[in-house]
C-alpha cells in the first residue's frame, strides 16, 4: 500500500536515517560547513558597523575590511565544501534507491508487474528516485543553515534595536501568511506531475516497443495524443507548481520593502535625538536586507522538499508491494517416480474470470506430454501455474510429486526449463542469452558446449554470421529472425540440466526442416525428463506419449494420439482444422467444426 508522509514528519526522518546509515562523517562536515557559511554571513554586518563607526570617527577602517574580506571568502568556501559533500552524499542515497528498487521489482508478482506497468515502474526507479536528491540537499543543508541564519539574523537584529525589529516582524507576518498557503498547494502539484510522468513512460515504453504495429496501421498520430494526455498534465501540474511557486519570492520582497518603509519612518526621529546611531541604523538595515534571502531559501526549501517526499511517497507505495512468496524454507527431494507435473482438480480465477476450471491432468516423469486446445483455452495459464507465476485458488498442484508451495521457489524454478510463447530473449549477447541464469555458483561453459548446443538448432551458421558471433548484442543493430530468436531459447534449455521442460508452442514460426530438428530435440530431451509442450501442430501430438485436450479451461480429454481421434469429438476437429488451436477451430454451439480461418461469431 502507499505510504503517503505522515504529518508528524516520520517520513522525513525515515530518509534521514537512511541517508545517515553509512554516511554520518560526510553529513557532520557538511552540516558543520553549511553552518559555518551562515555564522560567517552572520557576522558580516556587524563589520559593517564597526566600519561605519570607524569612518565616522575618522579612523582608517582597515581591521574592519580585512574581517570582511575574510568572512565572505571563508563562507563561499565553506558553503562550496557543504555542497560537494551533500551531492556525493544525495547520490550514494539515489543510487542504493534505484538498487533497492530495481531489485524490488524483479520480485513482483508477474500479475502485479503488469498490472503497474513496465514504463511506469522504470519512471520510479529513473526520475523518483533522482527527486530522492532534494531531500538531502534541502533537508540537510538549506533548510537548517537557512533556519539558523534567519534566526541569528533576527536576534542580531533584536540586540541592535528591539523596537525596529517588532516593526519588522509585524510587516512579515502578513507576507508570511501567504507563503504558508503557497507551500501548502505545493505538494499536491508535485504529486499530480510526477503521476504524469510515470504514465507517460508507461505509454511511450508500450508505444515503442510496438512500433511495428504502430507505423503499420498509421497510428502515429494516435499513440502521439495519448501520450499527449500525460505530457499535458505534467505539464499543467508542473505549471501550477511554478505559478504558487512564483509567488513566493515577489511576496517576500513586499514584505521586505513594507519592512524598510516602516524601519525607515519609525527611525527618522530616533536618528535625528541620537535615540538610534547611524552605524547601529545602518548594520540594522543590512541584516534587514539579508534577511530574505535565507527566508525565500526556508520557503523554497520547504517547497523542493515536497517533491523529494512525494516521490519517495511513489518509492514506497512500490516497495511496499508483496514479492513473490518464497515458497517452502528448506530444499525438498522430489520423488524420482512420481509424476512430473500433476494437476488435481485446479481451478484458477483472474479478475472475478475463472480461468482454469477444476483441471486435472498427470504428466509422466519421462516422456513428451502434449497439451492442446483451441485459442484462449488456457493451456499457457496451466504452464504459468506449475511456474508458481500464477497461484491457484483451489486444487493441488505437485511437481515431481510435491506439492508446489512446499518447494522453494528457487528450487521449483531451477527443476523447470520455461520456453515462454514470445521465445524471450533478453537484452544481450547471444551468449548472455545462452548462459542465463547461470550464477558464479553453476559457472560459466566452455564455447565448444555453446556451439553444439546451437548446432543442435542449425543455428550455428546464423551466430557465426553475426559481426560478433557468441558476443552480438541482439535486439538493437544486430538480431535473429523470428523463428532463429525462437531456436535461440530453445538451445538454452539443453545448456540447463532441469529435469522438466515447458514449451510454449515451440514450432509456431519454424520452417518444416526446423520443426522437425526441434521435434527431435524434444524427443531426446523426453527420453530423461518430462518435456510438456503445447503443441499445435499434429506432427508435434503425434509423437507425445500423453495428449492433454483443453477447453475453456477444463482439461476435457487426455490419452494418446489413436485413443483421442476415437473418442474426442473436440480432438478430431483440432486435427481436421489441421492447427491444433488458434484461429483453426472453433465450435459454434451444437454446429459444424469451423474450418481455418472462417469468421466465427
Ligand atoms: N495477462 C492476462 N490477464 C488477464 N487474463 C488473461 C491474461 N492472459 C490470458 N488471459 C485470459 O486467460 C485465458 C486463457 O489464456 P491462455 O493464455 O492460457 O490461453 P491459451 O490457451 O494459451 O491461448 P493461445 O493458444 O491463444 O496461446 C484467456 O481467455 C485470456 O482471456
Ligand atoms: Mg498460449
Amino acid at each position: 500500500m502507499a505510504s503517503a508522509p505522515r504529518p508528524d514528519g516520520t517520513d522525513e526522518l525515515r530518509v534521514f536515517a537512511q541517508l545517515l546509515k553509512d554516511r554520518k562523517a560526510a553529513v557532520a562536515a557538511a552540516v558543520v560547513l553549511s553552518l559555518l557559511s551562515a555564522a560567517a554571513t552572520l557576522v558580516l554586518p556587524l563589520q559593517v558597523r564597526d566600519l561605519v563607526m570607524a569612518l565616522s570617527e575618522d579612523e582608517r577602517p582597515v581591521g574592519p575590511l580585512l574581517t570582511m574580506a575574510g568572512l565572505a571568502v571563508g563562507a563561499g568556501l565553506a558553503s562550496a565544501g557543504s555542497s560537494y559533500l551533500l551531492a556525493r552524499a544525495g547520490e550514494g542515497l539515489v543510487s542504493e534507491a534505484r538498487f533497492r528498487i530495481a531489485s524490488h521489482i524483479l520480485t513482483l508478482p508477474l500479475r502485479r508487474v503488469r498490472r503497474e506497468g513496465a514504463g511506469n515502474l522504470v519512471a520510479r526507479a529513473n526520475s523518483d528516485s533522482t527527486q530522492l536528491r532534494s531531500v538531502v540537499d534541502v533537508g540537510v543543508a538549506q533548510l537548517p543553515s537557512s533556519l539558523f541564519l534567519a534566526i541569528g539574523t533576527l536576534i542580531a537584529m533584536g540586540l541592535l534595536d528591539g523596537v525596529l525589529l517588532l516593526v519588522v516582524l509585524a510587516t512579515f507576518t502578513v507576507a508570511g501568511l501567504g507563503i504558508f498557503l503557497c507551500v501548502r498547494s505545493i505538494r499536491s502539484g508535485v504529486e499530480r506531475q510526477q503521476n504524469a510522468v510515470g504514465t507517460m513512460s508507461q505509454n511511450m515504453t508500450a508505444a515503442v516497443l510496438s512500433l511495428p504495429t504502430v507505423k503499420a496501421f498509421l497510428a502515429e498520430r494516435q499513440v502521439a495524443d495519448t501520450l499527449g494526455h500525460s505530457i499535458e498534465d505534467a505539464r499543467s501540474a508542473a505549471v501550477s507548481v511554478a505559478r504558487v511557486t512564483a509567488l513566493v519570492g515577489p511576496t517576500m520582497q513586499l514584505g521586505q520593502q513594507l519592512s524598510i518603509v516602516a524601519v525607515m519612518v519609525t527611525s527618522g526621529a530616533r536618528l535625528a535625538s541620537g535615540d538610534l546611531h547611524i552605524g547601529e541604523f545602518a548594520a540594522f538595515i543590512v541584516y534587514l536586507l539579508q534577511l530574505v534571502a535565507p527566508l525565500t531559501l526556508l520557503v523554497s526549501g520547504v517547497a523542493r522538499m515536497q517533491s523529494g517526499l512525494a516521490a519517495r511517497a511513489r518509492l514506497n507505495s512500490v516497495l511496499t508491494i508483496a514479492p513473490e512468496h518464497p515458497g517452502g524454507l528448506s530444499p525438498v527431494e522430489p520423488s524420482p517416480t512420481a509424476s512430473a507435473v500433476e494437476f488435481e482438480s485446479v481451478t484458477y480465477r483472474d479478475g472475478g474470470r475463472t480461468i482454469i476450471h477444476e483441471a486435472t491432468f498427470a504428466a509422466p516423469r519421462r516422456g513428451l506430454t502434449a497439451i492442446v486446445g483451441p485459442s484462449g483455452a488456457g493451456k499457457t495459464t496451466l504452464l504459468g501455474l506449475t511456474e508458481r507465476f500464477l497461484l491457484p485458488e483451489s486444487g493441488r498442484i505437485a511437481v515431481c510429486g510435491l506439492p508446489v508451495e512446499q518447494w522453494p521457489l528457487h528450487q521449483l524454478r531451477g527443476a523447470i526449463s520455461y520456453v515462454d510463447q514470445s521465445f524471450t530473449l533478453v537484452e544481450g549477447t547471444v551468449r548472455q542469452n545462452l548462459l542465463l541464469g547461470r550464477d558464479d555458483d553453476t559457472g560459466a561453459l566452455p564455447d565448444a558446449e555453446l556451439w553444439r548446443a546451437l548446432e543442435a538448432l542449425a543455428l550455428r551458421e546464423a551466430v557465426e554470421a553475426l559481426p560478433d558471433g557468441l558476443d552480438t548484442e541482439l535486439g538493437r543493430a544486430e538480431d535473429l529472425s523470428g523463428g532463429q530468436r525462437q531456436r535461440l531459447a530453445a538451445a538454452r534449455v539443453l545448456l540447463r540440466d532441469s529435469a522438466i521442460v515447458l514449451f510454449d508452442e515451440p514450432t509456431s514460426q519454424l520452417d518444416s526442416e526446423n520443426e522437425e530438428r526441434l521435434r527431435t530435440l524434444m524427443r531426446t530431451l523426453a527420453e530423461e525428463r518430462a518435456v510438456l509442450v503445447i503443441a499445435h501442430r499434429i506432427s508435434t501430438v503425434q509423437d507425445a506419449d500423453l495428449i492433454v485436450v483443453v477447453d475453456e479451461g477444463r482439461t476435457v480429454d487426455q490419452g494418446t494420439h489413436e485413443e483421442l481421434l476415437t473418442r474426442s469429438a473436440l480432438y478430431q476437429e483440432l486435427v481436421h482444422g489441421q492447427s491444433l488451436r488458434g484461429g483453426g477451430v472453433r465450435r459454434p454451439a451444437g454446429g459444424e467444426p469451423v474450418p481455418a480461418g472462417a469468421v466465427v461469431r
